[in-house]
């Protein structure tokens, strides 16, 4: 997997499965607190990879689009930690974040996985895990994450060693 330097990694899924694949990998290593915002067009794969993150961290029930109602929770059987799921589609700024409850959800103990993050740029924390995805072709998506901060640094050293290692 080529790297950009630590913190940033990039590279071509070649399918749907192995963006969930990837997605997984990414899910098994997050921890409490971590927000991941998923950033790129409509039919990039942010659901997808959401899909996988929610997999391989356990999550009880399947993934779907939280485009109407916003906010979908999510639970593991391991423990009481929650995945929250946002899609941002529909929302402009920082007034709009704090609406739906967004601050609430990033100062709980969970994981937020952020669809359409740069509609709410303002309102994220400064560290944070950004994963850019980008259309290719009909099956090809770019992935670039970049991640802010020494947590996130971590993470993605910790996801690319398992990547190449797998
Ligand atoms: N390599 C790939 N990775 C992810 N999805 C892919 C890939 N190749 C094709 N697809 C298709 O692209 C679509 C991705 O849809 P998805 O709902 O995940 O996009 P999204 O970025 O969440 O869009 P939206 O902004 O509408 O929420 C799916 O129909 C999926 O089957
Ligand atoms: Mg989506």
């Amino acid at each position: 997997m080529p790297g950009l330097g630590s913190g940033s990694v990039e590279f071509i899924s070649h399918n749907i499965d192995q963006t969930l694949r990837v997605g997984a990998r990414l899910g098994q290593l997050l921890v409490g607190g971590d927000v991941i915002c998923l950033a790129g067009n409509l039919g990039a794969g942010k659901t997808a990879l959401t899909k996988g993150i929610a997999a391989g961290w356990g999550a009880l029930e399947a993934v779907t689009s939280p485009t109407f109602t916003l906010i979908h929770e999510h639970r593991r059987a391991r423990d009481k930690q929650v995945l929250y799921h946002v899609d941002c589609y529909r929302l402009h700024g920082t007034a709009d974040a704090w609406g739906i409850g967004l601050e609430d959800l990033l100062h709980d103990d969970g994981i937020v996985v952020i669809e359409w993050p740069e509609h709410i740029q303002a309102a994220l924390p400064e560290d944070h895990l950004w994963i850019r995805l980008d259309i290719m072709d009909e099956t090809q998506r770019r992935m670039v994450f970049n991640a802010t901060g020494e947590r996130y640094t971590t993470l993605v050293e910790a996801f690319r060693q398992q990547v190449s290692g797998a």
